[in-house]
């Protein structure tokens, strides 16, 4: 189990370089399974989810050649299995994504369902609502899922939910169905869009992605193509938020403002700078900061992948901020660790109450999940003292050398393994 031992920072100022977003690059990843040629992907962080990924897409018969600069060549012509082992899926809940690139290309496939995780229950009731709507028989049992179709058949699907996972699912599926799938309610996040202009460029018939109505006209083959992933829009709203816990001055290279939006804003709100260039994102932090509210809600709204690490930074903001999670039931694990460090926080439901306080103070804390890890991290940055952080190696599922880009900032942390 790995430990990051942090302790308190002077203001980090610096440029950093943002990579590849990780929920951009796991469904290409898994759409790679549609082309009956290669792919050459750019900007694939190398993250352990990504690992596992490829580890899952080998075993169903890719070759994966992966370099250090995050410039992988994928090998798809040549599929073997239709099934996905457990011990492979029970470590990345986005595996379920093979499922639908291996019902259109294969007819058929037989994946463990994915279990809970910490941050909720996770249901897959709308990936499959849509396949079932295909025409893919499903059956249940013994902890895995089976579908079946010998040719999906194109249909008009609506989601209850605009799940970005089921509308990824859904829409590589259709692009090799037979005739046209309509996506209403669909998920509008960037990486939706990234999918869809890579599916696009091997050679799918899709219109709308970026919007809640996606058409889908399905092709007979998809062809490998080159494709560069999109910056990481977390990665990018993690580091602002590590220039205004520290009122540092950080220069972020590498991201499209208009995928931070709702981050900028709130940012502003509570008192940040932030400045726009092109793919460059100036932030600097401040003297006094205002409390503010935050809802958490699908995009364009405020993301749930940024909730923890902008508690961290109100924790520390004189006045009471208010957060309501709406995405997920059981997000709030991070709350009791960030009260080991003196922060004070009431959770009613959804709802968390936030009486800002003046100072962290170091802790032994635990990472109960990727982004409450990371906000252990920003509250670790600011306490007084030393902060050791437990099972940090959550971390490493979403941040590249999040340690070593820190450090280039000026942080003071380390890593024990
Ligand atoms: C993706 C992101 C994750 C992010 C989330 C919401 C990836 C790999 N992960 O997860 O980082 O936090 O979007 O922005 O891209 N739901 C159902 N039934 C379903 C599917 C989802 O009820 O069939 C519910 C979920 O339980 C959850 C909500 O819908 O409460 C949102 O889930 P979804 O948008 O599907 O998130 P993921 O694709 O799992």
């Amino acid at each position: 189990m790995a430990k990051i031992i942090i302790s308190q920072s002077t203001p980090l100022s610096g440029t950093v370089r943002i990579s590849g977003a990780k929920n951009s690059a796991l469904p290409i990843l898994a759409a790679c399974l549609l082309a009956d040629s290669d792919s050459i992907l750019e900007d694939i962080p190398q993250l352990k989810d990504v690992e596992n990924m490829y580890n899952l897409l080998e075993w169903i018969g890719l070759k994966i050649n992966s370099e250090d600069n995050g410039r992988v060549q994928i090998h798809s012509s040549n599929l073997i299995n239709h099934d996905a082992p457990y011990e492979l899926v029970n470590k990345l809940r986005a595996s379920f994504l093979v499922m639908g690139p291996l019902l259109a290309r294969m007819g058929q496939t037989r994946i463990p369902l994915p279990g809970g995780c910490a941050i909720g229950t996770r249901p897959i009731d709308l990936h499959l609502k849509g396949f079932i709507a295909m025409g893919a028989k499903i059956t249940q049992g013994h902890g895995y899922v089976e579908a079946s179709a010998k040719k999906l058949k194109g249909a008009k699907i609506y989601l209850d939910f605009p799940s970005v996972g089921a509308t990824e699912n859904i829409l590589m599926a259709a692009c090799l169905a037979e005739g046209q799938t309509v996506i209403e309610n669909a998920a509008v996040e960037p990486e939706i869009v990234d999918l869809a202009n890579y599916l696009i460029s091997m050679g799918a018939d899709i219109k709308g992605a970026g919007t809640d109505t996606i058409k889908i006209v399905g092709v007979k083959n998809l062809k490998g193509c080159n494709h560069t992933i999109i910056p990481d829009r977390i990665e990018a709203g993690t580091f602002m938020i590590a220039a205004a816990i520290t009122k540092g001055n950080i220069r972020i290279e590498n991201v499209m403002p208009d995928h931070l939006k709702p981050v900028s804003a709130k940012m502003r709100e509570i008192g940040a700078e932030v400045n726009e260039e092109d793919t460059t994102l100036v932030v600097k932090g401040n003297d006094k900061f205002k409390p503010v509210d935050i809802k958490t809600l699908p995009f364009p709204g405020f993301p749930t992948d940024m909730q923890a690490q902008f508690m961290a930074l109100m924790s520390i903001v004189e006045g009471t901020s208010i957060i309501i999670e709406t995405i997920f039931e059981n997000r709030y694990m991070h709350v009791s660790e960030l009260k080991r460090m003196g922060a004070n926080i009431k959770i009613e439901g959804r709802t968390a109450v936030i009486e800002g306080i003046k100072k962290f103070t170091g802790a032994q804390v635990k990472a109960t999940d990727l982004r409450a890890g990371a906000a252990l991290v920003l509250a670790g940055l600011a306490a007084e003292g030393e902060t050791e952080i437990e099972d940090a190696e959550h971390i490493d599922r979403g941040y590249y050398k999040f340690e070593k880009k820190l450090m280039s900032l000026g942080a003071k942390i380390h890593r024990i393994d």
